[in-house]
């Protein structure tokens, strides 16, 4: 499909801590099953949105230590910064309408007077987001005290409680849910409304995104207690949101699955990555399925087979090639021949390899062209992520 002119097949909107990013799981097994079903199924015609709490710096840390997709769309700081594409062009219209009734000098001044609210660090106070932290057991107290004091002054601000520990104060017409309903307006207006779209959310923060209408809705199994007591409360009964028994992006998965919208088994589900339909050839499954092989035979959780090798050579066909970024070129099928000098150099080892913004074009009858980055974590290099910029795979089947 045409991205720019198209309607989405599907838009998911999630929350990235303990919703599409488990911390609890040091092999980040859910994401990386997540990240492998998005470009091999969904990247090309569909729209991933981060919609995080987080800062643009915490944010970037938190891809420095995970092992993410590049979203289409970033919101940040609670719904209060939207942000496009790669280069992550703000926009401005949003903040233009954020403006409206917020004196952040004012919030400051009078929060600064509540001895329970602690300030959160310089990076997290935002043009329109004051954060502080607060223990659960004073949090309704402070925020009732704190609502009418604002109501006095004549400020209409929205106060929200996330994590049991988070307390942000924002602009009435600020929060992920406020800040959805708008982008779905855009895409609207542009002729792009994404058929369906899926909120996925773990905490306080996340409870608006689950009351905009004609959005699907998944709290992951591990949604902490103020998400689900918003839910009990305010969408008890509703069908179109779930609690899924998964945690984190496996839960998002298994909302896939559950409201229908599409393809819901990772390709890192499947045990034989070589097996090949050729008569189904499609390009970004390939390379997926190319680059998680390339994981399993490096840890050595392929058989060292030349059966494998011989499977991929067939898909490449014979004059397919890759393009690294550098310009250097190299058949596919020299590719495959090489992956027989690393067999299990990172055995026993934390290596991943996912890629990143597999968009694909075909360009012949039997030809495409597959563009993508390729993404690996190693164990020694600190858990950091290391991208390759852009990298090519053309596919011909036959010549
Ligand atoms: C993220 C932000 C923090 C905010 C919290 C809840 O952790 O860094 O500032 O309070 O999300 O929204
Ligand atoms: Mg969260």
């Amino acid at each position: 499909m045409d991205r720019s002119t198209t309607a989405p097949r599907l838009m998911i909107v999630s929350d990235l801590d303990h919703t599409m990013v488990d911390h609890h799981d040091p092999e980040n097994l859910s994401l990386l099953m997540f990240n492998a079903l998005w470009e091999a199924k969904y990247r090309q015609d569909s729209l991933l949105v981060f919609s995080t709490g987080r800062s643009l710096t915490l944010y970037k840390e938190l891809r420095k230590e995970k092992p993410m997709l590049t979203p289409d769309i970033t919101i940040m700081s609670v719904g209060t910064e939207i942000t496009y594409g790669n280069l992550m062009v703000p926009d401005d219209g949003w903040v233009e309408i954020l403006n409206q009734k917020w004196d952040k000098k004012i919030v400051l001044e009078e929060a600064s007077k509540y001895p329970e609210l602690t300030l959160q660090p310089e990076t997290e106070q935002r043009p329109h987001k004051v954060s502080f932290y607060v223990q659960k057991d004073k949090a309704q107290e402070v925020t009732k005290a704190l609502s009418e004091c604002f109501i006095n002054h004549g400020l209409d601000v929205k106060i929200i409680y996330s994590g049991g520990i988070d307390l942000d104060i924002l602009p009435q017409g600020a929060g992920k849910g406020q800040a959805l309903a708008y982008l779905l307006k855009k895409l609207n207006d542009e002729g792009k409304l994404p058929k369906n779209t899926l909120a996925c959310g773990d905490s306080g923060n996340d409870a608006e995104l689950f009351s905009i209408p004609e959005v699907y809705g998944v709290m992951v199994s591990n949604a902490q207690e103020e998400l689900l007591q918003w839910h009990a409360v305010n969408a008890k009964g509703n069908p179109n949101i779930i609690h899924a028994s998964e945690r984190c992006a496996g839960g998002i998965i298994q909302a896939i699955g559950h409201f229908s919208l599409g393809p819901n088994i990772s390709p890192r589900d499947i045990i034989d990555l070589s097996d090949n339909n050729l008569e189904k050839f499609d390009p970004a499954y390939e390379v997926v399925k190319f680059y998680l092989f390339l994981e399993r035979w490096r840890r050595a959780e392929a058989e060292n087979s030349e059966i494998y090798l011989s499977n991929l050579k067939a898909v490449c066909g014979p004059c397919g090639y890759f393009v690294h970024p550098s310009g250097f070129e190299k058949p596919l099928r020299d590719c495959v021949d090489a992956l027989r000098r690393c067999y299990g150099d990172n055995r026993g080892k934390q290596f991943r390899v996912w890629v990143d913004q597999v968009f694909y074009s075909q360009v012949g009858s039997e030809t495409w062209i597959v563009r993508f980055k390729k993404w690996e974590l190693f164990e020694y290099l600190s858990g950091d992520t290391w991208g390759i910029p852009s990298a090519l795979i053309v596919y011909r089947k036959s010549f």
